[in-house]
């Protein structure tokens, strides 16, 4: 079965019983400042879950292309992606986890539908906390269906459990569904859930039932909701007999293409095929995210900066494959060909895809021309070394200075039959992160001259403007830098054009909206990565502590307005804020804008 047929089968089955298919959306999500990329299918319906009314009803069903980056390193094995598109189906207060798990049994098992043996299923439900009972419910339909104990792992918060990690918002228990490779067991303990590589999860219920409050707290919610999401690849690898989901038809394309580049037979050489996967994985969303209609282009910050990344990783591996020449555009030309029918916007962007590829490979060769050639220049000295062995300082400054990655250094050295001491290269790096987090420190007090009344409601202005700066420009709306004195803000962010009188006035009216509303603002300490999870706004490339705060602006149970990683102090409602004004837009930098406004009682 092809991705087009699964994709097909799965919302005609969903039709077929009750459900609207509404259109998934964009990578870059719709106002909301709080996360950089559509992460699940459910992301969009936030709202709904949380007790609106979805126009197109109680039962959705869609498809819905996804980016997830928290994996990034492990990209290269069998089954791990960036990019994923995602099958769902929803209800709103309409069925339960009877009626999830029935339809969902149906559509795995029925030979009209996928037809998968009901033996080589697997599935995990909850094991129970002090904050939600063991779900007994899920694991009797389970047995009802013919799955038998065996075959039913519970597990804790961590493994089934879906929402908003450390933050707040809808969530509930989960089950979820896995696909038997047919291999020994790894131990007494392997069950579905156990990652040893027997077991692929294909599917996931979730049932919500809670709103986690900013307090920590499980509230129950009025309307209990189902939330779906089927991976496409990994189903489609399973139907097909396949290992990996770079196996399917799914990457042939693509994965063809890199080939061709490289001059390549995949499946020669292990390190060979994981520079192979991970090229076709960083080249495919890479695409996806310049072709989305709310594109962002390369940089240094949020979504930009990730696009950055899986640019340049793609382009390392190819120097790997020994690819020579600019040779993004023909494998990007393998996306776009092998998904614009179901994403026609990929083709519709097709000019502005290549040539943003085209200017950021050029610049990252640039980059590498400059570390080789400097390399070259110590060359002589770090041969008059009779250990072999370059120094970690010296690696350190190529890297500080050049950009020049340190796996490259290592590369360059071992073709001269060099080792490179990455001990001291690790200590200059880490000292260089605290030096650079003792810098922000600086230019955060910078920032926020005292911490006086009048500086911390500006403090607190800055993240009303900043969040409907990304409402009204668009997610690539990111701060550069804050100024606040007693008498006015200056907050500087990136944004490739002037702003219209009109967005201005948009700007500022809702920010004076959030005012009006009196929101309260709440602070949580939790991890860079739970806040991260939770939807937090962090600045890219800023180094920090392991625990941080997160200030909502917002009602939880109504929807947040922002949500920032951020070291206070802020007021505790928006109401005493006064009244917004903003008394100039202008130019700070290439690329950058600056806005001056002002706080009135
Ligand atoms: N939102 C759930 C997931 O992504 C379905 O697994």
């Amino acid at each position: 079965m092809t991705a087009d047929e699964l994709r097909s089968k799965y919302i005609e089955f969903f039709k077929a019983r009750g459900h609207t298919q509404i259109q998934g959306k964009s990578l870059i999500p719709d106002n909301d400042p709080t996360v950089l990329f559509t992460t699940a299918g459910m992301h969009p319906l936030v709202p709904y879950l949380l007790g609106q009314e979805h126009p197109a009803g109680k039962r959705l069903v869609d498809y819905q292309k996804c980016i997830r980056t928290g994996d990034i390193d492990e990209v290269g094995d069998p089954s791990h992606l960036t990019f994923f598109e995602m099958l769902g189906n929803w209800s709103l207060g309409d069925y339960f986890k009877e009626g999830a798990i029935r339809m969902s049994f149906e559509f795995l098992t029925s030979p009209q539908w996928l037809g998968i043996p009901v033996e080589r299923l697997g599935v995990t439900v909850f094991a129970g906390d002090e904050d939600a009972p063991r779900d007994e419910e899920s694991a009797a339909v389970w047995r009802s269906l013919g799955i038998p104990e065996s075959r039913i792992s519970y597990l804790p918060k961590k493994d089934n459990w879906w929402g908003p990690a450390g933050a707040t918002g809808p969530c509930g228990p989960d089950s979820e569904m896995f696909y038997d490779f047919g291999k020994e067991p790894c131990g007494p303990d392997c069950g579905p859930g156990c990652s040893c590589g027997k077991w692929l999860e294909i599917w996931n219920d979730v049932f919500m039932q809670y709103n986690k409050t900013s307090g920590g707290t499980y509230e129950a919610l009025a309307r209990t909701c189902v939330d779906t999401g089927m991976g496409i690849e990994r189903t489609v690898t399973i139907l097909n007999g396949q290992q990996s989901v770079y196996d399917t038809e799914i990457f042939a394309g693509i994965r063809g293409a890199v080939e061709k580049a490289a001059a390549y037979r995949y499946g020669g050489d292990e390190a060979k095929d994981r520079s192979v996967r991970i090229i076709c994985d960083h080249v495919r969303s890479a695409v996806f995210i310049l072709g989305d209609p709310k594109a962002v282009s390369p940089s240094n910050l949020g979504a930009g900066y990730v696009l950055r990344r899986l640019i340049r990783r793609a382009v390392r591996h190819g120097r790997k494959l020994g690819i020579e020449g600019p040779w993004l555009n023909s494998v990007a030309g393998a996306v776009v060909e092998g998904f614009k029918g179901p994403y026609p916007e990929l083709a519709e962007n097709q000019a502005f895809i290549m040539e943003e590829l085209d200017k950021e490979g050029e610049k990252f060769s640039e980059t590498l021309q400059k570390g080789e050639h400097e390399f070259e220049k110590l060359l002589p000295n770090l041969l008059k070394d009779p250990r072999k062995i370059m120094s970690g300082r010296l690696a350190f400054r190529l890297y500080d200075t050049y950009g020049f990655p340190i796996e490259l250094t290592e590369e360059l050295a071992a073709e001269r039959g060099m080792t490179v001491n990455r001990e001291e290269f690790d200590g200059a790096f880490k000292k260089h992160q605290e030096l650079s987090r003792a810098g922000s420190e600086q230019v955060f007090k910078g920032g926020l001259q005292d911490h006086s009344e009048i500086a911390t409601k500006y403090h607190t202005a800055t993240h009303l403007l900043h969040g409907a700066l990304r409402m009204v420009l668009g997610d690539h709306v990111a701060q550069k830098g804050s100024n606040i004195t007693a008498e006015r803000m200056r907050f500087d962010f990136s944004h490739p054009a002037p702003m219209t009188a009109e967005e201005i006035q948009r700007v500022q009216d809702i920010v004076n909206e959030q005012i009006r509303r009196d929101l309260p603002v709440s602070m949580e300490v939790m991890s860079l990565e739970e806040a991260k999870a939770g939807g937090a706004i962090a600045l890219f490339g800023e180094k920090y502590e392991s625990q941080v705060k997160v200030y909502t602006i917002g009602d939880p149970s109504a929807g947040v307005f922002s949500r920032e990683v951020c070291g206070g102090p802020h007021v505790d409602r928006t109401g005493v804020l006064g009244s917004f004004k903003i008394q100039k837009e202008q130019s700070s930098s290439a690329g950058v804008r600056r806005i001056r406004a002002v706080l009135n009682s």
